[in-house]
C-alpha cells in the first residue's frame, strides 16, 4: 500500500538530504566539475583571509598617520592605505571568482536531481498519480530544486566561511590583543548564535504553516481552473472564490506571525551584538589607559566585531533557508527514492512477440485490498483474433486494459503474452507491444500534428497524415484554419469527444504494435462516423490480436469470442450469435439496443422528412432538430 508522503516533513532538519546531494557535487568520471570544486574552496580560504586582514591593516594605517608632513612616515602611511586596499579588492574579487567557478558545479547538481526526479515520478505506479495532487507534485520538485540551490549558496557560501572567519578573528584576538579579547568575541558570537537557532526553531512552524497554506491554496487553484466548466455548470464560482480566500487567509495569517517572528529576532541579534560591542571598546579603553594599546588597535578590535556581524546577521536567514531547504529536499529525495509499486525484475528480458497471444489464467485483481474487482478471469485471445468485453458500467472491463498494461500487479493468477508472464518482461516492451485507445483520451496542449505524432515521435510528416486519414480525421483537420499546427486547448477540450477519439485511434495506428486495445474506442462517435471508423479499426486489427471494449453491441458481432462480464466474474461467453439464441444476458442487452436503435432510426427518418408522422418530432424535439 502506497505510504502518504509528507511535504514538509516535521520541520527538524534531517541531514540526510547533504549526504545525498554529494554524489552530484562531485561526480564521478566529471574531473571538470571536481577540479572547480576545488579552486573554488581555495578561492575561498584565499578571500576570508583577505577579509581578515583588512580590518588589521585598517588599524595599522591609523597608527602609521604621520603626525607631520615629513617625507618617510607619509610614505609608510601611502603604502599602508596601498596594501588596506589591495587587500578589500582581493576580498571582493576572490569572492565573486569562487561564485563563477562553483556556479557550473552547482547547475549541473540542480539539473541532475531534477531530471532524475521528474523521470522517476514518471515510473511510479498509476496508483501513486491517482491519488497525489499534481498541482502539489510539481511544487515538490520546485522547491526541492530551489532547496539545492539556497542550500550550496548558503552552507559553502555562507555557514562555512563565517566558521573559518570566527576562527581566524578568534586567533588574531588573541595574537594582537590578549586572551579576554578573544573570549568576549567568541561569547557574543555563541550568545548569538544561540539566541538564532532557538528563536528561529521556534519560527519555523509560522514557516511550516505559510507553506501548507500556500500548497492548499495552490492545488485549489489548479483543481478549480481544471473544472472550470463545471463550476460554470452549476453556478458555483462564488463557492470557489470563497474556499480560495479561505486558503488565502491563512496564508496571510501564518505570514504575519512569520513577520512579527522575525523582528524579534533581529532586535534580539542587534542587541547581542551591542552589548559585545561595548565590552570589548570597555577593554580597549583599559588597554589604552596601560599603554599596551594604540588607538590604532582600538579602532581594529571595534571594525572586527562589525565586520563579524555582516555575516552573523544573516545566520538567521541563512539558518532558516538551510532548514527549510533540507526540508523541501528531502521531500524531493524521498519522492526520488519512493519504490517502484510496479517494478521490473532483475532478470526481466524484452518481451518476444511472435503471434500476439494474450493469455488470463484465473486472474484476481484488487485496487483496494477489501474490493475485488476481478473474480478468477480466465481467457485466450488467440494470436491475431478479436476478443470483445461487454458488460454493465463498472463490470471490470478496463481493468482488464490497465492490467495488461501492468499498471497494476495482480493479486493471483497470471497473464501472458505468447507464453510469457508480462511480470517476467520489461514494462518497456510490454507497453511498446501494445497501442492501447483509452476510454477518455486526453491530449496534450500541443498541436494536432504533436498529439497524432506522439503514437511515435519519428514519425514523418506522410506517416502523420496517413494515420488520420485511416482514423477518419485527415478531412476534419485540413478544414481546421491552421489544419495540422492547431492547437488542441488544455486536456484537448478544443476537440469534440469524437474528434478527441480520433486523434486517439490516428496515434495508436501510428504506435503500430501488435496488440490492439480498443476501450470503447468509437463510443463517443455518432453511428454513421462509427461505422467507418470501426470499418477502419477493422483494417488495422486484422492479422492483430485485438481486444475489444465495447458499450455498443453492435460494433463486436464479429467479434472471434464474446466475454460477457459482470461483477468482475464473466458470466457468458461465445459467438455473437450463440449468444443471442443463449436467450441470456447478452440476449436481453442485444434486444434492448436493437430496439433503441430502431427508435433513433425511425427518428432519422422523420427528420429527414417533417411531412412523416409529426407526433414522433415533437416528442423529441431537440433531436429531430426542433420545431
Ligand atoms: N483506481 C481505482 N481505485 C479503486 N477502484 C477503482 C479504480 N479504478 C476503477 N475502480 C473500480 O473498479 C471497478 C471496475 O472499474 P472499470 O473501470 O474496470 O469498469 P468498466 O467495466 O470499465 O466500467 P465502464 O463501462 O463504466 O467504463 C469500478 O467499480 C470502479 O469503481
Ligand atoms: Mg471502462
Amino acid at each position: 500500500m502506497a505510504t502518504p508522503l509528507t511535504e514538509e516533513g516535521d520541520g527538524t532538519p534531517s541531514f540526510r538530504p547533504i549526504a545525498m546531494l554529494f554524489p552530484y557535487l562531485w561526480p564521478k568520471g566529471r574531473w571538470d566539475l571536481k577540479a572547480r570544486v576545488l579552486v573554488a574552496i581555495f578561492c575561498l580560504i584565499l578571500a576570508k583571509v583577505a577579509t581578515v586582514f583588512v580590518p588589521y591593516l585598517f588599524g595599522m594605517t591609523l597608527d602609521s598617520l604621520p603626525a607631520t608632513a615629513a617625507g618617510t612616515a607619509v610614505v609608510v602611511a601611502l603604502g599602508w592605505i596601498g596594501v588596506y586596499t589591495l587587500a578589500r579588492i582581493a576580498m571582493q574579487a576572490l569572492a565573486q571568482l569562487r561564485d563563477g567557478v562553483f556556479a557550473r558545479v552547482a547547475y549541473h547538481a540542480l539539473r541532475e536531481v531534477g531530471v532524475s526526479t521528474f523521470a522517476h515520478v514518471h515510473t511510479l505506479s498509476l496508483r501513486f498519480h491517482l491519488e497525489r495532487k499534481t498541482g502539489g507534485l510539481s511544487r515538490i520538485i520546485d522547491r526541492g530544486t530551489k532547496g539545492i540551490d539556497t542550500l550550496l549558496t548558503f552552507v559553502i557560501f555562507s555557514i562555512f566561511p563565517t566558521i573559518l572567519e570566527l576562527a581566524l578573528v578568534a586567533g588574531i584576538m588573541l595574537w594582537k590583543f590578549d586572551v579576554w579579547f578573544a573570549l568576549t568575541t567568541l561569547a557574543m558570537v555563541g550568545a548569538y548564535i544561540w539566541f538564532t537557532f532557538a528563536i528561529t526553531r521556534w519560527r519555523i512552524k509560522f514557516r511550516r504553516e505559510m507553506n501548507e497554506s500556500d500548497n492548499e491554496a495552490s492545488t485549489k487553484t489548479v483543481d478549480s481552473l481544471l473544472n472550470y466548466e463545471t463550476v460554470k455548470y452549476f453556478n458555483n464560482e462564488a463557492h470557489e472564490t470563497r474556499r480560495f480566500d479561505e486558503s488565502m487567509a491563512k496564508f496571510a495569517a501564518a505570514s504575519i506571525r512569520t513577520q512579527t517572528s522575525l523582528s524579534i529576532l533581529n532586535t534580539g541579534q542587534a542587541l547581542i551584538v551591542a552589548l559585545g560591542l561595548m565590552v570589548v571598546m570597555g577593554l580597549a579603553v583599559f588597554g589604552i589607559a596601560a599603554h599596551r594599546l594604540t588607538v590604532g588597535e582600538f579602532a581594529m578590535a571595534n571594525a572586527y566585531l562589525i565586520q563579524l556581524y555582516v555575516p552573523l546577521n544573516l545566520l538567521g536567514t541563512v539558518y532558516r533557508e538551510i532548514v527549510q531547504a533540507l526540508v523541501d529536499m528531502d521531500a524531493m529525495f524521498t519522492l526520488l527514492h519512493r519504490p517502484q509499486e510496479v517494478t521490473d525484475k532483475p532478470s526481466a528480458a524484452p518481451l518476444k512477440v511472435s503471434g500476439g497471444e494474450i493469455r488470463f489464467e484465473d486472474v484476481v485483481f484488487a485496487y483496494d485490498p477489501e474490493r475485488i474487482v476481478l473474480k478468477g478471469i480466465s481467457f485466450t485471445v488467440p494470436a491475431g483474433k478479436t476478443i470483445a468485453v461487454v458488460g454493465p458500467s463498472g463490470a471490470g472491463k478496463s481493468t482488464i486494459s490497465r492490467i495488461l498494461y501492468r499498471f497494476y500487479d495482480i493479486k493471483s493468477g497470471r497473464v501472458t503474452i505468447d507464453g510469457q508472464d508480462i511480470r517476467d518482461v520489461t514494462q518497456t516492451s510490454l507497453r511498446a507491444a501494445i497501442g492501447i485507445v483509452p476510454q477518455d483520451t486526453v491530449l496534450f496542449n500541443d498541436t494536432v500534428r504533436y498529439n497524432i505524432a506522439y503514437g511515435r515521435i519519428s514519425a514523418g510528416e506522410a506517416e502523420i497524415e496517413e494515420a488520420a486519414r485511416h482514423a477518419q480525421i485527415d478531412k476534419f483537420i485540413r478544414e481546421l484554419p491552421h489544419g495540422y499546427d492547431a492547437m488542441v486547448g488544455e486536456r484537448g477540450l478544443k476537440l469534440s469527444g469524437g474528434e478527441k477519439q480520433r486523434v486517439a485511434i490516428a496515434r495508436t495506428i501510428l504506435k503500430n504494435p501488435p496488440i490492439l486495445l480498443l476501450d470503447e474506442a468509437t463510443s463517443a462517435l455518432d453511428t454513421h462516423t462509427e461505422r467507418e471508423i470501426q470499418s477502419a479499426l477493422h483494417e488495422i486489427s486484422r492479422n492483430r490480436t485485438t481486444l475489444v471494449i465495447a458499450h455498443r453491441l453492435s460494433t463486436v458481432v464479429d467479434a472471434d469470442e464474446i466475454l460477457v462480464l459482470d461483477h468482475g466474474e464473466i458470466v457468458e461467453r461465445g459467438r455473437h450469435d450463440d449468444l443471442v439464441a443463449r436467450k441470456g444476458a447478452y440476449a436481453s442487452m442485444w434486444n434492448k439496443q436493437k430496439k433503441a436503435e430502431a427508435a433513433r432510426e425511425r427518428l432519422k427518418k422523420v427528420e429527414a422528412d417533417p411531412q412523416v408522422t409529426p407526433g414522433i418530432a415533437r416528442v423529441t424535439p431537440v433531436a429531430a432538430g426542433g420545431e
